[in-house]
């Protein structure tokens, strides 16, 4: 005769214990959702809309936004919000479709490091961005950059 062991239920204070992370991603996916409404489509508006609209973008035009902090922290949360959103979002997309184990572990792996290193080369762009490079021809930088 076998005997079969059934596993003790846990107890409902054990539960609560562990941070159900599948529930944060969720609530994560609705609020960064929320913010990106307002931050892309102030984005596309400040860009695309007012002003000249679309022709005005240039180099001189990128650097002038990011003369202002607002837009650096503007623009940092876009990428930080979105990157995270989109490669949370590719991860159920994974976990949904890829039964294989060892497919799946790779490319949530591939996943979290393009996540990665496009949220650091990112935040070095906007965050080092020299909007006077020495050597640039005057009428391609903004006007508050020094003659050269
Ligand atoms: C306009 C702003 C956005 C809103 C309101 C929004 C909203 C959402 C919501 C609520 C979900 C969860 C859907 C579900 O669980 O069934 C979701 C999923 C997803 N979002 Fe977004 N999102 C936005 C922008 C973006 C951006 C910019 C990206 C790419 C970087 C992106 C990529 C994804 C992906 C890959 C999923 C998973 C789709 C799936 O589970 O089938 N989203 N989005």
């Amino acid at each position: 005769m076998t005997t079969q062991i059934v596993e003790p239920p846990r107890s409902a204070a054990a539960a609560r214990s562990t941070t159900n992370w599948e529930k944060w991603g969720w609530i994560y996916m609705r609020a960064s959702g929320v913010l990106l409404v307002v931050l892309i489509f102030g984005h596309l508006f400040v860009n695309m809309v007012a002003g000249e609209g679309v022709k005005q973008i240039d180099f001189a035009f990128v650097a002038g936004k990011w003369a202002n902090p607002f837009w650096k922290v503007w623009d940092s949360l876009m990428l930080v919000l979105a990157l995270i959103h989109g490669s949370n979002g590719m991860r159920t997309i994974v976990n949904d479709y890829v039964s294989k184990p060892g497919i799946r572990k790779t490319l949530l792996v591939a996943i979290l490091a393009a996540c990665v290193v496009l949220i650091v080369l990112g935040l070095l762009v906007c965050w080092t961005f020299d909007p006077c490079p020495a050597g640039a021809a005057a009428a391609d930088l903004p006007s508050f950059c020094p003659a050269q």
